[in-house]
């Protein structure tokens, strides 16, 4: 039998109070979803303007299905939002940081000011046992740090403790994802700190989520490393996509016949212009970098290798372009269809499209953007492009019309319609988005990274020729 005095459990609370510091995309989100499954939750930011637009029902960035989600959950009373950190460390039972780690200015690490930040000013006002969970992404080792650091600051010492749960979620379907995650990852450092966190996701669980539980340096790595695999499948075909170029193949019916091979699977396997937005690039380059100093660097130096894949696409998209102006790009119009990194989203940080925007434009080119819903944010980063209000309005008059982000009304749109706006039919689809043969046929010259500049170099049975376009991700 075991001594009742070793088998002694702390407590845990059963229906735990939350609060999500940090309401950017993950932390709204993640503070909308929880107050939908019933928990009382407090939303806090440093930010006075982001918490004054949620507390009125506005979300300050565009995610489908979240302001729908937001107004439910706070006519249900159970979500409100605020800048105090006192009104917070007396709140909650669980503490979510979701604050961001952008790349560090001038070096490929993370930033982690804002977490540090974020866990000093809990422990210091946090007067009862409470579990302070670590959702951003972070170098390996963080969570071990921080919980010195606030065994050190806090007046409680070693009670209260540090957990780590990594987000998976995807802008674009970030509400289902936070609902119906593919996995939970808790990583902990004992056996309260477990239970406490089960019963802060019980509803996610009892729809039998599958469950990790680890220690904290796996529950870190485990982001980064699936950040990694996923960046590196997407360079690994655009890698093809090169191969393709310097021999008359094609990357989309490559890609097509590989992903049937399940253990290879089709999904993250689209070529083109590449991956962008807040977490794959500065993830693996934080990874890369945090690898070295631990001396596994060679492990990850591949990391390296699947950037430049990546930053390549962009440069080759300029290229076709530039092939398609006649080679020079000086005054030549392009309508650039596109910003954000991906569709969906009005993300524009590290945005493949609107990087090629900018590249065309220093190197003369006139260049007029069209994003359906980013046109705002990008405009703050390059206020120098010139902007549309609409796809007619973007490709009226272009000499080649260039595909950067595929949204659905551009592959939906009619080439025969767009051909009687341009000046000349050229465009190049940076996203193997659009129907190449629709395009051909209506007169079209149409170009795509990694596939045969004519139709005739690649026969096609009619079945095969159907399925080019691969399935939507
Ligand atoms: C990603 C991860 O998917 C998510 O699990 C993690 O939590 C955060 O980072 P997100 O940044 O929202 O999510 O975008 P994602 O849908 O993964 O797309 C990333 C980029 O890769 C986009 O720029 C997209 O256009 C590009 N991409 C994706 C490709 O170029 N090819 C593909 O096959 C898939």
């Amino acid at each position: 039998m075991n001594n009742p005095e070793t088998t002694f459990q702390p407590p845990i609370v059963e229906h735990p109070r939350m609060t999500v510091i940090g309401t950017g995309y993950l932390g709204a989100t993640h503070a909308i979803c929880m107050a939908i499954l019933g928990f009382d939750v407090l939303g806090v930011d440093v930010d006075q303007r982001k918490i004054d637009q949620l507390s009125m029902g506005i979300v300050p960035f565009f995610e489908p299905g979240l302001p729908e989600q937001l107004a439910l959950a706070l006519a249900s009373g159970r979500l409100r939002f605020t800048t105090s950190f006192d009104e917070a460390a007396e709140f909650g039972d669980v503490h979510y940081i979701c604050v961001g780690t952008p790349q560090a200015p001038g070096s490929e690490a993370a930033d982690l000011t804002y977490v540090d930040a974020a866990f000093t000013a809990l422990a210091g006002r946090i007067t009862r046992k409470a579990l302070l969970v670590g959702k951003s992404t972070v170098p390996i080792g963080t969570a071990q740090r921080l919980t010195a650091l606030v065994a050190e600051t806090s007046p409680l010492g070693t009670e209260l403790e540090v957990a780590w749960n990594p987000e998976f979620l995807r802008e674009g379907f970030a509400v289902q994802d936070t609902l119906h995650p593919d996995r939970l990852v808790f990583g902990v450092a004992s056996s309260w700190a477990e239970r406490q966190l089960r019963a802060a996701f019980r509803p996610i669980l009892e729809e039998d989520t599958p469950l990790v539980v680890a220690d904290l340096a796996t529950a870190e790595l485990v982001k980064v490393a699936a950040n990694s695999f996923l960046a590196t499948k997407i360079s690994y075909i655009n890698a093809m996509a090169e191969v393709c170029e310097a021999t008359g193949a094609d990357v989309n019916l490559l890609a097509l016949a590989l992903g049937y091979d399940a253990r290879i699977g089709s999904r993250f396997l689209k070529p083109g212009l590449g991956f962008g937005g807040g977490c794959l690039p500065k993830d693996i380059r934080a990874f890369k970098f945090r690898a070295e100093q631990l001396g596994v660097g060679q492990a990850v130096a591949f990391l390296g290798e699947v950037d430049a894949i990546n930053l390549r696409r962009r440069s080759r998209t300029v290229d076709l372009i530039r092939e398609l102006a006649g080679g020079d790009l000086t005054g030549v119009r392009v309508a650039a269809l596109g910003a954000a990194f991906k569709p969906n989203s009005d993300d524009v940080r590290d945005a493949p499209a609107l990087d090629v925007a900018r590249m065309l434009y220093l190197e003369g080119a006139s260049v007029v953007v069209f994003d359906p819903e980013a046109n705002e944010n990008a405009h703050r980063v390059y206020p120098d492009l010139d902007y549309a209000d609409s796809l007619t309005e973007a490709v009226t008059g272009a000499h080649v019309v260039a595909l950067l982000t595929e949204w659905e009304q551009f592959t939906a749109a009619d080439p025969t319609v767009l051909g009687r706006l341009v000046a000349s039919k050229n465009v190049v689809d940076g996203r193997h988005a659009l129907d190449a043969d629709r395009y051909r046929a209506a007169g079209w010259e149409y170009r795509a990274l990694g596939r045969p500049a004519a139709p005739e170099t690649v026969v096609l049975a009619d079945h095969a020729r159907d399925s080019v376009v691969l399935p939507a991700l």
